[in-house]
């Protein structure tokens, strides 16, 4: 399927709870992206099991890049290079992908490029069709991460500012569990907020210096008004309480984004699929829906530009938990 010169790239994500398989050529096509969430397999504990997931992603992984050659039309024949997330994320996950990736790798003899997944969030916009080129500001936010960058380069980025204590996804599954609504919250908040007045409730916007953020306030500010609240109150007021808090974690990260300045704003990770940070930042470069959550496009599309291992040298390639 592949023009002569164009190489292709199987990209493998397992960091969290998504299994996930894509293939993008060299010059940023996406193919083919598959994404098996084990959302549903984690929901009655409210959170991800990091054991149950790791039994999962075994299961689906090969499956689930099967599926991806599929739908791309390719075979393991035209694969070129295998990028793969490294980490930061669950070891026992992250080891996962990595074994099915260098394995894959190794038996065609084909190089290996261990991606970031934080450099994968940002790579969701070099994709096709309309890319993103640096240098910009860009805002990601995902269930792990709230950090402000300074992208210079396709490989190459300042932090600006971080998260002093929970992540803005993270703050949005933490208040959701409190709402009684399910996980991952962050799209159920996103749901109910649409029925609400987000002017309800006056929640804390934190002030701290510099360009970092912070959210734990946030989270037990949302927990006194429910605990204030009698059951049939509560069960009135939630779409309220959801849009009053979704509308405190916006304001938060747009004031940051705004204060950091700089004449092109990007705006990445699972929290760029909310509705009303999309909104607030509409002169940004959003990423695409489809790429705001975990998915392996974004992997493989970092691994256009990410320094790939030479067979064999990758067999010893280890997963990082954190940065
Ligand atoms: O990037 P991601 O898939 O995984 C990590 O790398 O952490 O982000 C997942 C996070 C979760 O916290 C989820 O609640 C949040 O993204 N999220 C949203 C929305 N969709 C997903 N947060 C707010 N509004 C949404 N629509
Ligand atoms: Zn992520």
């Amino acid at each position: 399927m592949e023009g002569p010169g164009l190489d292709l790239i199987l990209g493998i994500e397992t960091s969290c709870d998504e299994t996930a398989a894509a293939l993008v050529t060299d010059d940023g096509e996406l193919r083919a992206n598959v994404v098996a969430s084990q959302a549903d397999l984690h929901a009655r504990f409210g959170g991800v099991v990091p054991e149950v997931a790791s039994r999962r992603h075994l299961e689906l992984v090969t499956p689930v890049i099967r599926e991806a050659l599929d739908r791309g039309e390719a075979t393991l024949e035209d694969v070129d290079r295998v990028a793969v997330t490294q980490g930061p994320g669950l070891v026992g996950a992250l080891l996962v992908g990595i074994a099915a990736a260098k394995a894959l790798a190794w038996s065609r003899r084909l190089p290996l490029v261990p991606v970031d997944h934080l450099q994968g969030h940002v790579a969701s916009l070099y994709l096709e069709p309309d890319p993103v080129e640096p240098p910009f500001t860009c805002l990601l936010a995902s269930g792990g991460h709230t950090l402000l960058l300074d992208v210079r380069s396709y490989t190459d980025h300042r932090v600006l500012g971080t998260t002093l204590d929970d992540a803005a996804g993270e703050a949005f599954d933490k208040g959701a569990r409190l709402l009684g609504l399910g996980y991952p919250g962050g799209r159920e908040i996103d749901r109910l907020a649409q029925e609400g007045d987000p002017g309800a409730y006056g929640f804390p916007v934190a002030r701290v210096p510099g360009l970092d953020f912070s959210f734990s306030g946030l989270k037990t500010a949302l927990l006194y008004a429910v605990r204030d609240l009698p059951p049939a109150e509560l069960e009135a007021r939630k779409a309220d309480l959801a849009a009053s808090y979704q509308r405190a974690i916006v304001t938060a990260l747009v004031g940051r984004v705004r204060a950091a300045g700089g004449d092109r704003i990007a705006v990445v990770g699972g929290v760029a699929a909310n509705s009303e940070l999309r909104a607030a930042l509409a002169d940004a470069a959003l990423a695409p829906l489809a790429l705001t959550t975990d998915n392996a496009a974004m992997i493989a599309s970092a691994g256009r530009f990410a320094k790939p291992v030479p067979y064999p040298g990758y067999l010893g390639l280890d997963a990082y938990a954190s940065r």
